[in-house]
């Protein structure tokens, strides 16, 4: 099989990455892969700095860019061929497997085990799910990886016997990827465009130890985490000196996933709240507080629902919760809209930090909180050679 990439990068950052499958019209995925890398970064820039025109940062840092392959610690790969002879990668629009196991955007250890997980589904003898024809039952697999190589593998299926059969040839796996601390199997039973049903027995492990630089995260099998590592690092550190800029005692992490901004933030002097919907996300996010030593809280709960009632905070409050002097905030791409905008805009907090997937909702958001001024952005290229980006803004109330 020819190398899916070549990567022609100068020092000054302006090569671009090749990818036979994109140039053979076979995967789109990259849709900006043909520009060269420094010019994706520049392009971004300037729409995002466009769409927060009217909330005038003060400062734009240098935006943060790691590099333009192998960035991808998550592979989320349909599977597609014939029992024995699978693809894994994506379905084309015929519904017809193409094989990605070299796609160079993947972490050197997801390129590297695709191949081993792809002759262990061929052992088994299951049918790859056929979109068409509603029948079979390997829909996808999900492969996270961690800096330390280790792997959580999820095989997504439809029925209870591809169930049985991945459980009945787990050893097989096992023996063949030791670095597979994780391995899981989720059902899928309706034929619905979504990549992963509710139903998850594990095989192995439970949560994988996601060893940053300076903290460990937990990941279950259904827990969100930034898919470039090196770039969410980046973002953490930013963030962690921001609230030490500020000297905030009294943080909350709204949005908190497994902990990563709340854990970066944490000291021995400042008190740290983490409020989030998943409770498995919590679960995570506890343990490693636990294994850090630290003062921080994890709440399962609506992140607006909680920032109305502790607004304002109290001393002797039932929960403890004192007035924060920051808010971070990271919400999915819709934003934190206008019940949770408003409710800051009204609060008396001094500094809010809002991380976002999508410039376009963090500018209606920060639209609703005049009271606040951008004094600092900075864009985080989290998403190579697509038009997504994350981007960062340290907020202050105005005097
Ligand atoms: C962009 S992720 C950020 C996660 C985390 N800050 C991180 O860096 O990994 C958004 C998170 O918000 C959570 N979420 C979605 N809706 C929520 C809500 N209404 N209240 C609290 N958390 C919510 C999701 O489960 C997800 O973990």
């Amino acid at each position: 099989m020819m190398p899916a990439t070549s990567l022609t990068l100068a020092p000054t950052g302006v090569g671009r990455l090749h990818c036979h499958h994109f140039d053979a019209g076979s995967c789109h995925s990259c849709a900006l892969i043909e520009t060269p890398y420094r010019q994706q970064v520049s392009d971004k820039e300037s729409w995002c700095r466009e769409i927060l025109a009217e909330a005038a940062p003060q400062l734009w840092l240098p935006s943060f860019v790691d590099g333009m392959a192998e960035f991808r610690n998550r592979a989320k790969l349909a599977v597609g061929g014939s029992a024995g002879q699978v693809t894994l990668g994506i379905l084309d629009q015929e519904f017809h497997g193409v094989d990605l196991r070299d796609c160079g955007i993947q972490s050197e250890a997801i390129r590297a085990v695709t191949p081993i997980i792809a002759d262990f589904l061929d052992a088994t003898g299951l049918e790859p799910y056929d979109v068409s024809a509603r029948r079979g039952e390997l829909k996808f697999v999900h492969v996270t990886a961690a800096p330390s190589g280790d792997l959580m593998i999820r095989f997504v299926v439809r029925t209870q016997h591809g169930l049985d059969v991945l459980r009945s040839h787990r050893t097989a796996l096992f023996d063949a990827v030791p670095t597979a601390t994780v391995v899981s199997v989720n059902r899928l039973p309706e034929h619905k465009a979504v990549l992963e049903g509710s139903e998850e027995e594990m095989l192995r492990g439970e949560s994988l130890r996601m060893n940053l630089d300076r903290v460990d995260l937990h990941l279950r099998p259904q827990s969100f985490f930034q898919t470039n590592t090196d770039v969410a690092i980046g973002l953490y550190n930013q963030v962690a000196a921001w609230v030490d800029s500020v000297a905030a005692d009294n943080l909350w992490d709204l949005y908190c996933g497994v902990g990563g901004f709340a854990l970066y933030c944490a000291d021995s002097s400042r008190h740290v709240t983490g409020v989030e919907v998943s409770e498995q996300a919590i679960e995570s996010a506890k343990i490693s507080a636990g294994e850090l030593g630290i003062d921080a809280r994890f709440l399962v709960g609506d992140a607006t629902e909680f920032a109305e009632e502790h607004l304002g905070g109290r001393a002797g409050d039932p929960a403890g919760l004192e007035r924060p002097d920051c808010v971070i905030v990271n919400p999915p791409r819709r934003g934190i809209g206008a019940r949770l905008s408003t409710a800051l805009e009204d609060s008396d907090f001094e500094h809010i930090v809002y991380s976002s997937c999508n410039p376009v909702s963090l500018a209606k958001d920060l639209a609703r909180m005049p009271s606040y001024t951008v004094e600092q952005a900075r864009i985080f290229d989290m998403f190579p050679h697509t038009k997504h980006l994350e981007v960062a803004v340290l907020l202050r109330r105005r005097q």
